[in-house]
C-alpha cells in the first residue's frame, strides 16, 4: 500500500525518519510531498495513495475525489477542521487525528507569547510579570491543561471555562472552574484559547467577551484564527487602548492590527505550535502507527468521522 505524507509545512527531518521506518517496516510504501505550493501536486501526489498523513493541508472535497485508493488520512495533530469530513465519509474514507501530541508544544508556545507580549516585546525598562496574574483557559483540553500546569508553575492563578469538562476534574487540578464564559473573561488578566473551529465557535470571540478583560488584559490565541471576530477585534482594540492580542494563527487583516496597534499586537510568520522536533516526532509517529494498525487490523480508534 502507498502512503503519503503531504505537508506543505514539512515535519522535522527525524520525524520523517521514524515514518518510514513505521510504514517500510510494515511492508508499506512512503511518498513525500513537502513544502508543495500548488494544490495540483497534491491532487496528483494523492490519486493512486492508499493512506494519507497531514498537518494543517487541506483534504477538501476534490483533493477526496482525487484520491482514488483512499482508504485513510490521519491528520497529524489535533484540530482537523482542515478536514472535509462529509467529503471523507460519503467515499467511506476513515478520517483521525492524534489527539495529544503535540499539545506540550503548543502550550509552551502560548506561555512564550504571554512573556513575549508582558515584557512589552522585550523593551527595556516597561515589563511586568506573570506571577500573581490570573490566566483564564478558555476550553480544558490537552493543550489547555497543560498550559494551566505551566502557569501554576509561574505563580499565575489559574480558572476555566469548559462545559464538556467535570468541574471537578478541573478543581483536582488545582484550577478554579468557572460557570459562564463571562465570568472567565471578566477575571482574567491573559485568556488562552483553546477552542477548535467548529460552527458553533468561528467567529465566537469578540467585543462582547474582549471587553470584558480586565485592565492591560491580553488575549493569547494559538487556536484558530476562524474563532476570532475580526472585524470586532478591530473596534474592541479601538475602545480599549489598553488590550491586547498575540496569536500563533496570523489573522486576515493582520497587516491591518500591526499597523493599527503596534506594540500591542503580535502573530507568528507562520504557525509555530507545533514547529519542534518532539511535536513532529509524536505526531507523525503517532498517525504513522494509528495508519499501519488500520490497515492491518481495521482499528479506528481516534476515528473523527464516525
Ligand atoms: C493542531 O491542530 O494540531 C495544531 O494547530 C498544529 O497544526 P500544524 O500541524 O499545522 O502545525
Amino acid at each position: 500500500m502507498k502512503v503519503l505524507v503531504a505537508t506543505e509545512k514539512p515535519f522535522a527531518k527525524a520525524a520523517v525518519e521514524g515514518i518510514r521506518d513505521i510504514v517500510e517496516n510494515a511492508g508499506h510504501k512512503l511518498a513525500l510531498l513537502e513544502k508543495y505550493s500548488d494544490k495540483q501536486e497534491l491532487l496528483d501526489a494523492v490519486a493512486d495513495s492508499d493512506a494519507l498523513i497531514v498537518r494543517s493541508d487541506k483534504v477538501t472535497a476534490e483533493v477526496v475525489e482525487a484520491a482514488k485508493n483512499l482508504k485513510i488520512v490521519v491528520r497529524a495533530g489535533a484540530g482537523y477542521d482542515n478536514l472535509d469530513l462529509v467529503a471523507c465519509s460519503s467515499k467511506g474514507i476513515v478520517a483521525m487525528n492524534t489527539p495529544g501530541q503535540n499539545s506540550n508544544a503548543v502550550a509552551e508556545l502560548a506561555i512564550g507569547m504571554m512573556i513575549y507580549i508582558s515584557r512589552n516585546s522585550f523593551t527595556p525598562g516597561t515589563g511586568g510579570e506573570l506571577k500573581g496574574k490570573t490566566i483564564g483557559i478558555h476550553a480544558y483540553g490537552n493543550v489547555g491543561r497543560i498550559v494551566a500546569e505551566l502557569a501554576k508553575g509561574f505563580g499565575m492563578n489559574v480558572i476555566a471555562f469548559d462545559p464538556f469538562v467535570d468541574p471537578e476534574k478541573i478543581k483536582a487540578d488545582g484550577v478554579k472552574p468557572v460557570k459562564t464564559l463571562e465570568e472567565l473573561y471578566e477575571n482574567s488578566n491573559f485568556l488562552s484559547l483553546h477552542i477548535p473551529a467548529t460552527a458553533e465557535t468561528k467567529k465566537s470571540v469578540g467585543t462582547l467577551l474582549m471587553s470584558k478583560m480586565p485592565k492591560g488584559a491580553c488575549l493569547v490565541n494559538t487556536a484558530r484564527k476562524e474563532v476570532i471576530n475580526e472585524e470586532e477585534l478591530v473596534t474592541v482594540l479601538e475602545q480599549r487602548p489598553d488590550l491586547k492580542y498575540v496569536t500563533d494563527i496570523a489573522a486576515d487583516n493582520q497587516t491591518l492590527l500591526n499597523e493599527k496597534f503596534a506594540g500591542r499586537v503580535f502573530a507568528t510568520a507562520k504557525k509555530m505550535g507545533a514547529e519542534t522536533a518532539e511535536a513532529n516526532i509524536n505526531a507523525g509517529l503517532a498517525a504513522a502507527n494509528q495508519i499501519i494498525k488500520f490497515l492491518a487490523t481495521g482499528d479506528r480508534t481516534f476515528q473523527v468521522n464516525k
